[in-house]
């Protein structure tokens, strides 16, 4: 049976990935720090033991590019049949937003190894508006543009078909969800307060939040694109990958009620 190793499997993503395969009765083994490093070559050996196939995404920060080719190069060298990276819309090596540059430099690197890859570019998880809806409100610096935000069950559904089934090496998938919305309905739709703010306004909340640079400049870097129109574009691959429809925000919504 193919074997696949799921890297960053304890990530938002990598959690519904794992879940996804094993459903589908795959071969799966987890990569976490609970197992292993991106650091360490030893663990990543005995990590690609017998794999055919890989998931890839490490954590974004600073280290991610030396993280992710790390696992390129291990699996080159291991004879891996597939990877299916999970990268991001925007990618693009001379991007000055931090992880679309990291994201496109990996790429690169997947591209030059010559392992058969799968790049998957989802656009803005809809999962981001809950880092800042906590405080019952959800501060906009989006202009009113709309954003085709993704439920991360679809892009895990996405990179599980993709690992197994044949016909998409060599492919690059911009992922969306089925519509492109506007902060104020996604705010509706989970019952927060809607808070229209100018760049201006929301300067001080990335630069004072207590973030990272990289941080601070990512996300300074996405509401710019967002602003520019950058996140309006709908795609129809999940549907067509996984058979059925992109979840819409009120099924990520839906999902977040408790349970009775
Ligand atoms: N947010 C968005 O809107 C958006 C949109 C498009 C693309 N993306 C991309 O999605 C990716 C993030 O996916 P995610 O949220 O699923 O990831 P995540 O939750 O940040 O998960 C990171 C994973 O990497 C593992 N990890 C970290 N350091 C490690 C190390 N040294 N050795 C081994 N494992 C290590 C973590 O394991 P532990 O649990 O053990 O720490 C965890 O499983 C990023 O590349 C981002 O650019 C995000």
């Amino acid at each position: 049976m193919t074997r696949i190793l799921v890297t960053g499997a304890t990530g938002n993503v990598g959690a519904h990935v794992v879940r996804e395969l094993r459903a589908h009765g795959a071969d799966v083994r987890a990569f976490s720090r609970a197992v292993g490093d991106f650091d360490d070559p030893a663990s990543l050996r005995r990590a690609f033991d017998g794999v055919d196939r890989v998931y890839l995404c490490a954590a974004d920060g600073p280290a991610k590019v030396r993280h992710e080719t790390a696992v390129i190069d291990a699996a080159a060298e291991h004879g891996v049949d597939r990877i299916v990276k999970l990268s991001a819309q925007h990618a693009d090596r001379a991007s000055d937003v931090p992880a679309y540059g990291w994201h496109g430099e990996i790429e690169a690197h997947l591209h030059r190894s010559g392992v058969p890859a799968v790049v998957l570019r989802p656009a803005f998880f809809m999962t981001n508006l809950l880092m800042v809806t906590a405080s019952g409100t959800l501060p906009s610096p989006t202009a009113g543009r709309r954003v085709a935000m993704i439920d991360i069950r679809d892009v895990a559904a996405v990179a599980a078909v993709t690992l197994l089934e044949d016909g998409h090496t060599g492919r690059t998938y911009d992922l969306t969800g089925p519509a492109a919305i506007t902060f104020a309905e996604a705010a509706d739709a989970l019952s927060v307060r809607f808070l229209d703010l100018t760049e201006e306004q929301a300067r001080p909340r990335f630069e004072n939040a207590g973030l990272p640079d990289w941080l601070a400049a990512q996300l300074a870097g996405v509401f710019a694109l967002i602003r520019a129109g950058g996140f309006e574009r709908v795609t129809d691959h999940v549907r067509t990958i996984t058979g059925r429809p992109a979840r819409d925000i009120n099924d990520f919504a839906a999902s977040l009620a408790p349970a009775n």
